[in-house]
C-alpha cells in the first residue's frame, strides 16, 4: 500500500441545491480548518446529485457557485485539491468494480435511500439505490484516512469501510480503510420548524432551513419564527430541542462551547436570544456571501482551480484504480 507523510483527508457536498448552515457547520468549515494538517482533496459531487432531477443548466451553474463557495469559506486552492467529481472518470469506474462487491440488501435498508425514496416515489432509480458505493468509490480511491462529514453521512461511511475490508479480504490489501470524522459542535444541525429533524437542503418549508446565500433580513426573520418551547429557559436539553439547536449554532458560530452559549444568555428571553442568534449568523455569513460574489465574476480563474484539481485528483486516483483492475484480473495488455 502506497505510503504517504501526510494523512489523506476526503470529503464532498452535492450541488444538489442552496447549501444550508447545516452544510457548513458540519461540513466546510470543518475542512478549512483541517486543510493544513492533511492532504485535502474536497470535491463536488455532481454525480451523485443526479440521483435526483436536476435541470442541467442549474447543476452546471451551482456547480460553479459551490466551487465558489468552498474558496470563500476559506478553502485554499493551493493548499489542497478541490475538483468536479465527473470531471474524473475512476469515480465512476471504479464505482463499477465495487458494486459487484455490494450486496441489493444492504443498499435497500439505508436509511437515506429509504427517506429519498419515499420522496421521490416516481425516481426510485438504480443510482438513488447505488449512491452510498459511489461514495465509498470516492473515498477509496485517494487511500482516505480520515472523512470529516456531519452524522447524517455515518452509515454511508461504515458501507465504505465495509467495501474496502471486503475488497481487502477478497483480493489482498487494496485499500485504506477510512474513518469518519464528526466534531460534536455542527455535526447536526436541525430544522428551525421542527428541530428533532436535521436541516436540509431540499426542505419544502422555506422557513426550516438557513442558506448560506440568505440576506440578513431574511436569516433575522427565519430566527425569529424558530420554533422554541413555553418553558423561557436557554439551556441545552434533549427535551428542548429547539432551544437546543439555536445554542448549538450560535457556539459553532462564535467558536465558543455550548455551557459558554448558555451563560452568555443567562437572564434573556427566547425573542433576545433568536435576534442575537440571528446577528451572529447574518455577521458570519456576509463575508462569505461578498466573497463568493467577488469569485463568481471571475470565472476564468475558478476553471483554473478546478481544471488543475481535476488533473491532480485523476492521477492520485488513477494510481488505486490501476491496482484494483489488476488485482480483480482484468486484462491490462502486458
Ligand atoms: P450533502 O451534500 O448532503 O451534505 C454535505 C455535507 O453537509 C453535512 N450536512 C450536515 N451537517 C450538519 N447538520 C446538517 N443539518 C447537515 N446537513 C448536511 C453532511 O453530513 C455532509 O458532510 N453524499 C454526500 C456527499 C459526498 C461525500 C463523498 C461526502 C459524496 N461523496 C465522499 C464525503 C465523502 C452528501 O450528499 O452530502
Amino acid at each position: 500500500m502506497e505510503e504517504t507523510t501526510q494523512k489523506v483527508l476526503y470529503s464532498a457536498v452535492q450541488p444538489s441545491g442552496n447549501l444550508t448552515i447545516g452544510n457548513y457547520l458540519g461540513a466546510i468549515r470543518n475542512w478549512v480548518k483541517l486543510q493544513h494538517e492533511f492532504t485535502c482533496f474536497y470535491a463536488i459531487a455532481d454525480l451523485h446529485a443526479i440521483t435526483v432531477k436536476q435541470e442541467p443548466a442549474l447543476l452546471r451553474r451551482r456547480t460553479l457557485e459551490l466551487a465558489a463557495l468552498y474558496v470563500a469559506c476559506g478553502v485554499d486552492p493551493a493548499a489542497c485539491t478541490l475538483y468536479v467529481q465527473s470531471n474524473v472518470a475512476a469515480h465512476a469506474e471504479l464505482t463499477w468494480v465495487l458494486n459487484t462487491l455490494t450486496y441489493v440488501g444492504e443498499m435497500e435498508r439505508m436509511t437515506q435511500f429509504k427517506d429519498k425514496a419515499a420522496r421521490h416515489a416516481e425516481n426510485v432509480n438504480m443510482g438513488l439505490m447505488d449512491y452510498p458505493v459511489l461514495m465509498a468509490a470516492d473515498i477509496l480511491l485517494y487511500q482516505t484516512q480520515v472523512v470529516p462529514v456531519g452524522i447524517d453521512q455515518r452509515q454511508h461511511l461504515e458501507i465504505a469501510r465495509d467495501i474496502a475490508i471486503r475488497f481487502n479480504n477478497r483480493y489482498g490489501e487494496t485499500f485504506r480503510v477510512p474513518e469518519a470524522y464528526i466534531l460534536k459542535e455542527g455535526a447536526k444541525i436541525t430544522s428551525l420548524q421542527d428541530p428533532v429533524r436535521k436541516m436540509s437542503k431540499s426542505d419544502e418549508n422555506p422557513n426550516a432551513s438557513v442558506f448560506l446565500s440568505d440576506d440578513r433580513d431574511t436569516i433575522m426573520r427565519k430566527f425569529r419564527r424558530a420554533v422554541t418551547d413555553s418553558d423561557d429557559r436557554i439551556v441545552a436539553a434533549e427535551e428542548k430541542p429547539g432551544v437546543t439547536n439555536l445554542l448549538n449554532i450560535y457556539a459553532a458560530f462564535k467558536g465558543c462551547t455550548v455551557p459558554e452559549a448558555e451563560k452568555a444568555f443567562q437572564g434573556f428571553g427566547y425573542g433576545d436570544f433568536k435576534f442575537a442568534v440571528g446577528e451572529t449568523v447574518a455577521d458570519a455569513l456576509a463575508p462569505i456571501q461578498a466573497e463568493q460574489q467577488r469569485l463568481l465574476a471571475d470565472k476564468g480563474y475558478l476553471a483554473g482551480i478546478l481544471k488543475e484539481g481535476a488533473a491532480r485528483a485523476a492521477y492520485a486516483a488513477r494510481k488505486t484504480l490501476s491496482k484494483v483492475y489488476r488485482k480483480v484480473g482484468f486484462y491490462r495488455g502486458e
